[in-house]
């Protein structure tokens, strides 16, 4: 197995093979939590692991030096699955300088002591010198927690990304070029629609920030190093955080007796065109992490439900609230929905899409019990419209 990077710079994180909840994100292919370690005149370590990983990662270190040797922990991002482990590693490494921005300093000593821990607190355009072999600190703030930063080795042109340009991926291989390039990309894709989506502004001053920066390999917090496809995955996070969307069209539904899914089948229809990829999902039958990567690049959306107790099937409303949570941008979208003796259901999918403000072509499309022909025929239209929307919207984008 090759963990090296480049000349003493070695991966020495963990690799959770299980998970498969990480904080409701559905991981299919397990995960892991990379740390480095740069051995030169004085060593570092990047970042930590989760906690139940920190005996692994201390294995892994001392498997390539003493422990004594290290000089330096730096904390990239708080948030527990990188630095879970540093109250161990710290114990285990006393005579090390915890470096890491003032947040990340304060969000620390939130969730443990750091009373005796030797801190250096560093802020961007900051370096550290470790001999032949310099980090540069580059704060990247809400990319995508307040205190984000990442750190860059400009004399190996490697750039240590902290989440960003990462992927829920466990595999016994470290790079991307190991690897089928389709899948690391989709579990890229996933990533970013699920834990990035909404600090898009954030993504974008990151990526303006390093634009001047000479990256030849990225080494994220999660997953694969991008070696041979950094301008790659560079790329799609621009079009992603500048919510290009493709000319596709996606019909999500729940359903009771099956009219409101006659309802989806028939705005697919319509929608279903050469040039435009169309889908449909029932939101009980798939799961949220899909439903948000799907509607990511989606330029049209529409949804449905049929009524239940005066508002939305119980899945319906949980997939709104997670895709309001995220607010993906820029798309047509569309409710529609059955009902019986009272209305509501396609009505409270109506007031969702208006609060993430997208772009409504056709008041709720609504059947009482059954979908008429005439019904049918109207999601037909609507399915066409949303078609075309989705191409009108992907080309003004330029997709
Ligand atoms: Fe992978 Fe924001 O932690």
């Amino acid at each position: 197995m090759n963990h090296t990077l480049c000349n003493q710079i070695d991966w020495v994180g963990a690799v959770d093979w299980n998970i498969r909840d990480f904080h409701s994100y559905q991981t299919d292919r397990g995960a892991t939590y990379n740390a480095y370690l740069v051995r030169d005149e004085k060593t570092a370590l990047i970042d930590t692991v989760k906690a139940p990983f920190a005996g692994e990662l201390l294995k892994n270190i001392a498997s390539l030096t003493d422990l004594s040797r290290v000089d330096y922990v730096v904390c990239n991002h708080a948030e527990l699955d990188h630095a879970g482990a540093l109250p161990e590693v710290m114990r285990a490494v006393p005579q090390a300088i915890l470096v890491c921005d003032k947040k990340c300093a304060a969000t620390l000593a939130e969730y443990c002591d750091t009373s005796d821990w030797k801190m250096q607190i560093v802020a961007s355009g900051d370096r550290l010198r470790l001999g032949r072999r310099t980090l540069q600190f580059v704060e990247t703030p809400m990319a995508h927690w307040p205190e984000s930063m990442a750190t860059y080795v400009p004399e190996e042109k490697l750039l240590f990304s902290m989440d960003i340009f990462g992927q829920h991926y466990a595999t016994s291989q470290r790079f991307d070029d190991e690897v089928d390039f389709a899948t690391v990309m989709d579990e890229a894709k996933t990533y970013y629609a699920n834990i990035v989506v909404p600090y898009g502004q954030a993504v974008l001053k990151t990526l303006e920030r390093l634009a001047g920066v000479d990256i030849g390999m990225i080494a994220p917090s999660h997953g694969l190093i991008w070696r041979t496809h950094a301008g790659k995955i560079v790329a799609a996070y621009r079009d992603w955080a500048t919510q290009h969307v493709k000319p596709k069209v996606l019909v999500l539904y729940d359903t009771m007796w099956e009219s409101t899914a006659a309802m989806a089948h028939a705005i697919l229809e319509g929608a279903t065109r050469p040039g435009v990829s169309a889908l449909l999902m029932h939101v009980r039958r798939t799961n949220l992490t899909r439903i948000a990567t799907e509607a990511l690049d989606a330029a049209a959306i529409a949804f449905g439900s049929a009524t239940l107790n005066r508002g939305m099937m119980p899945m319906a409303a949980a997939a709104l609230n997670y895709l309001e949570g995220l607010r993906p941008q820029g798309k047509a979208a569309v409710a529609f929905g059955s009902y019986g003796w009272g209305v509501g259901g396609a009505e409270a999918i109506q007031e969702s899409l208006r609060r993430l403000e997208w772009e409504i072509v056709s008041e709720p499309l609504r059947a009482r019990w059954r979908p008429t022909p005439e019904v049918l025929a109207q999601c037909r239209r609507v399915g066409e419209l949303l078609a075309e929307r989705a191409v009108a919207i992907s080309q003004a984008n330029g997709t």
